[in-house]
């Protein structure tokens, strides 16, 4: 693989600023965002008066733990623009949740955070190995999702030749990659394995696809997944994380040179981990919620957003700038099984293990008797169907020896189990609702 390293005078200064400095900026922003939310968002100031906190009480970044969270139901009861800042004619983009489990997030950006999102998102894409005059092949999808036109933002700032192909289509997705000679891709990874795939179908070999860098985000996943991935395309697999109601994607990145976990931007994203039981702040290093405040944001600003996804934050390396480790999970997406803990990465990790099987599943939980009983659906690889009995035993006994509990394999006939397009939906859950 090429050595895609960014040149270090084409980095952001603030980047590779000093601890001192990014605290500095930190703390000035903070103040402002605090102040800027809490005069004008209803909702703001309510929850900082019932919770006895002024903007005025905020004299260091820790005191940040003083002030009250912020959680999704608050955005769906202020729908749908009870959460803005500034008035509504001044909101240049509305972006929204899909709304299939209730009343649909609505999220705006000004000019100012439009161009804020272009500038983290370049940074993202520069941090993966992407410069100039690169083509990027843009799968995630366009539309209310913030994926898409997100990605689209920064590409557009960073000089790329954008292809706006969005998801789905999966033939004209090879056929335009090749056609055009994407140096760059941007999909989730559950979508990647359906291209690969796809390759395979056209008789092509994606090793010699002009791919030279992925990014991959928008969904859990593992580095077992990655290495899959990049031995599929002889290509870098960079992660890339983020929220809509944080900015969409481009508020992490991780770099290419490194992959060691994501840098957060925080001069625009303040992160805190949290213990999901109790709301205590937890120190660097520990796994936990993690937990966002924006520090520019002028039409949505977001204080300490509980974003529900596990992890733990890490001292920067290839920039200043603190890293979180790669998601491990939703907590919401947490299956506890018999009284074990079960994240969908961790069945993930050992499907990697077993070379018989594709990387494809999906997990079906169910009620037997007063049991729940997890079904894990994969598939064999094309050429090795007969050995499809030993290689779910396999997946099974690994399952059971390093995360802990007992599953039922179901393997599957080769596309036997659902692709996606986007988000994979990992988890069906057909137990009777209590
Ligand atoms: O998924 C934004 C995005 C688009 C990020 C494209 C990266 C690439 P939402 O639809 O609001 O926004 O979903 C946000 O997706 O809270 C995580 O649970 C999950 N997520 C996003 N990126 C990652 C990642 C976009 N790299 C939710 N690893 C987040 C794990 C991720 N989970």
């Amino acid at each position: 693989m090429e050595d895609l390293t960014p040149r270090r005078e084409s980095l952001d200064p603030i980047e590779i600023a000093s601890r001192d400095e990014i605290a500095a900026v930190q703390l000035e922003h903070m103040k402002w965002s605090l102040r800027h939310a809490y005069d004008n968002v209803p909702h703001y100031q309510a929850s900082f008066d019932a919770a006895g906190v002024h903007p005025d009480d905020l004299h260091s970044l820790a005191d940040l733990a003083k002030f009250p969270f912020t959680v999704k139901t608050d955005l769906r009861d202020n729908y749908p623009f009870g959460m803005f800042a500034v008035p509504r004619a001044q909101v240049k983009r509305i972006h929204a949740s899909s709304g299939t489990t209730g009343q649909p997030t609505v999220v705006g950006y000004t000019a100012r955070d439009l161009d804020t999102w272009a500038s983290v998102v370049a940074r993202s894409l520069r941090a993966a190995g992407l410069r100039e005059g690169d083509v990027l092949h843009n799968a995630y999808g366009y539309g209310l999702f913030t994926g898409g036109l997100g990605i689209h933002l920064g590409a557009d700032k960073l000089g790329l030749s954008t292809v706006p192909i969005s998801g789905g289509m999966t033939q004209r997705q090879v056929r335009l990659i090749e056609d055009f000679g994407a140096t760059g891709i941007t999909v989730t990874p559950s979508y990647a394995l359906s291209i690969i795939d796809e390759y395979a179908e056209q008789g092509l070999d994606p090793r010699k696809s002009p791919l030279k860098v992925g990014i991959f985000g928008a969904e859990p996943w593992t580095n077992a997944m990655r290495r899959e991935i990049e031995d599929a395309f002889d290509m870098h697999a960079v992660d890339i994380y983020g929220l809509s109601e944080v900015m969409g994607p481009g508020v992490a990145n991780e770099c290419v040179e490194t992959k060691d976990g994501l840098h957060i931007w925080e001069d625009h994203f303040y992160p805190e981990i949290i213990d999901p039981e109790t709301g205590e702040v937890l120190p660097d290093g520990e796994l936990g919620e993690l937990v966002f405040t924006s520090l520019t944001k002028e039409a949505f600003p977001i204080i300490r957003y509980r974003t529900r996804d596990l992890t733990r934050l890490l001292p920067g390396t290839a920039r200043s700038m603190r890293r979180m480790e790669k998601v491990t999970g939703r907590s919401d997406d947490m299956i506890i099984l018999r009284g074990v803990n079960v994240f969908p990465t961790q069945i993930e990790e050992q499907l990697m293990a077993v070379p018989a099987l594709a990387p494809h599943f999906q997990l079906e939980l169910n009620r037997v008797g007063h049991k729940d009983e997890m079904r894990v659906k994969v598939e064999p690889l094309p050429e090795m169907v007969s050995a499809s009995e030993s290689a779910g035993r396999e997946l099974a006994a690994k399952v059971k020896q390093v995360v802990g509990v007992t599953v039922k394999v179901d393997v599957e006939l080769p596309g036997g189990v659902a692709r996606s397009q986007g988000k994979a939906v990992r988890i069906v859950d057909n137990r009777p609702k209590e």
